[in-house]
């Protein structure tokens, strides 16, 4: 096991009914006054906003709103957001929403004390300062992204063509409430794409270069095999509320760095080489119709296919702990396989069952379903190299060509 700090300030406030406690809680930590971010509609249209809105007022919070914020978030609204934080000297913003409105309202707070444009934070122009900054808080209402206690967001620039992620503790929220009620109302490709989202993240940490570590492999197939439980549950009857809790609270620990202890190299640094986020990044950076998870579903078992042979023993391992998958004995009585053979159908048996299941939800299993054409695989490279430079990631290490050979072999 390598060294490694964790660090969970969050404050989770989880259960039914607990997103009319919003303003106490805040009250209580000494919030005065929030910006409150939402996104396109749907907490207007289920009535989570305006619950949000008078438990500020019962706390006595002043509260200003900006709306709009749509998925894969962009950064002119983010400027919008800072100059309106700025105006009415807000000490919290408050995002009510999933990882889209979460990383909008995180981003709105690191922009609030610097005196140049906001995006300068995420393409590494500048560094965030602690100094004048509002805290952040969310209401969530899509378990997916794991912004509700990660110390990440990932802002797009459309002009740019650049989706960049920024992880600072200043910015992790002081509190999440976490209502599984809320997400009654998820549409099923966006229940299916969440679930997708968090096994990723597990994934991503799970394959990260380092041996095996007991304790946290453990709580990394655990996690993955409740979501392959509880996620058909949740799309049989959206209403379950049992389902919706055990995916809700998974979606928060698949992200706040638990699922990753003792994987990094970098004790102060994330398990993982995070390949598959960032080939998935280009997709919705390109195309912000593209939903985050959905593209995931697409990329992770490509880049598995591409790279497992660095690590068999990891493939191995999932494949065991999560889906009951053990390679064939090549020593026993009428096999008549080589043990790599064995390593390779038991790799290629997990694969095909993770990628099985996503499709199970609805998600795609091609880049074509997505409107990925091979004519844009220049385009994904391109912003690629600018995002991560000539070679990334750590399971192996990718160049641009491995990029597009795992592009082409997804379409
Ligand atoms: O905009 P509204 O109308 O609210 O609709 C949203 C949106 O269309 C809808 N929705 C949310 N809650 C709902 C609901 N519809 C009905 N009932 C509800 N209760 O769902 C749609 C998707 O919302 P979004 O916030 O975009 O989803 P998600 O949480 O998956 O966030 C995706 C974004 O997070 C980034 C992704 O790249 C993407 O930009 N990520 C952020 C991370 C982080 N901050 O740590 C890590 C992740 O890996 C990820 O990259
Ligand atoms: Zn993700």
């Amino acid at each position: 096991m390598n060294d490694f700090t964790f660090c969970s300030p969050t404050k989770f406030v989880f259960g039914r009914g607990v997103c009319d406690r919003t303003g106490a809680e805040l009250a209580a930590m000494g919030y005065r006054n929030a910006l409150v971010v939402y996104g396109q509609g749907s907490v207007v249209r289920t009535g989570t906003l305006a619950r949000v809105l008078a438990s500020l007022e019962a706390a006595g919070i002043a509260h200003t709103e900006l709306s709009g914020v749509r998925p894969n978030p962009e950064v002119g609204l983010v400027r919008e957001g800072v100059a309106t934080a700025r105006a009415a000297g807000v000490d919290l913003v408050l995002g009510v929403g999933g990882g889209s409105v979460i990383d909008t309202a995180k981003a709105i707070s690191l922009g609030v004390p610097y005196e140049g444009d906001v995006w300068d934070l995420f393409s590494g122009a500048a560094k965030p300062v602690a100094e004048g900054r509002p805290a952040v808080a969310s209401v969530l209402t899509i378990p997916a992204a794991g912004s509700e206690s990660s110390a990440s967001a990932v802002i797009t620039n459309d002009e740019l063509q650049l989706k960049r992620g920024l992880s600072t503790e200043l910015h992790r929220p002081v509190l999440a409430i976490m209502d599984p009620e809320l997400t009654f109302s998820l549409p099923a490709y966006q229940t299916a794409a969440g679930v997708t989202d968090m096994i990723a993240h597990v994934m991503e940490r799970y394959f990260s270069a380092a041996g095996p570590v007991p304790v946290t492999d453990n709580i990394a197939c655990g996690l993955v095999r409740a979501l392959i439980e509880e996620a058909p549950r949740a799309l049989a009857d959206p209403t379950d509320y049992d389902a919706r809790a055990n995916i809700m609270w998974a979606g928060t620990l698949a992200h706040n760095d638990l699922a990753g202890i003792g994987r990094s190299a970098n004790p102060a640094g994330r398990a993982g080489g995070w390949e598959s986020h960032g080939l998935e990044h280009e997709l919705s950076a390109h195309d912000a119709r593209i939903t985050h998870g959905a593209g995931l579903a697409v990329i992770f078992p490509a880049w598995l296919r591409y790279v497992w042979q660095s690590a068999p023993e990891r493939i191995l391992s999932f494949g065991r702990d999560v889906f009951g998958i053990e390679p064939v004995d090549p020593q026993a009585d009428g096999v008549d396989v080589t043990p790599e053979e064995a390593t390779r159908d038991a790799a290629e048996a997990t694969i095909d069952a993770l990628q099985d299941f996503f499709v199970s939800l609805g998600m795609p299993r091609t880049l074509g379903e997505l409107g990925v054409t091979a004519e844009q695989i220049p385009d994904l490279l391109a912003t690629l190299r600018q995002n991560k430079g000539a070679e990334f990631g750590e399971l192996r290490r990718l160049t641009m060509d491995d990029a597009r050979a795992i592009y082409e072999s997804a379409l």
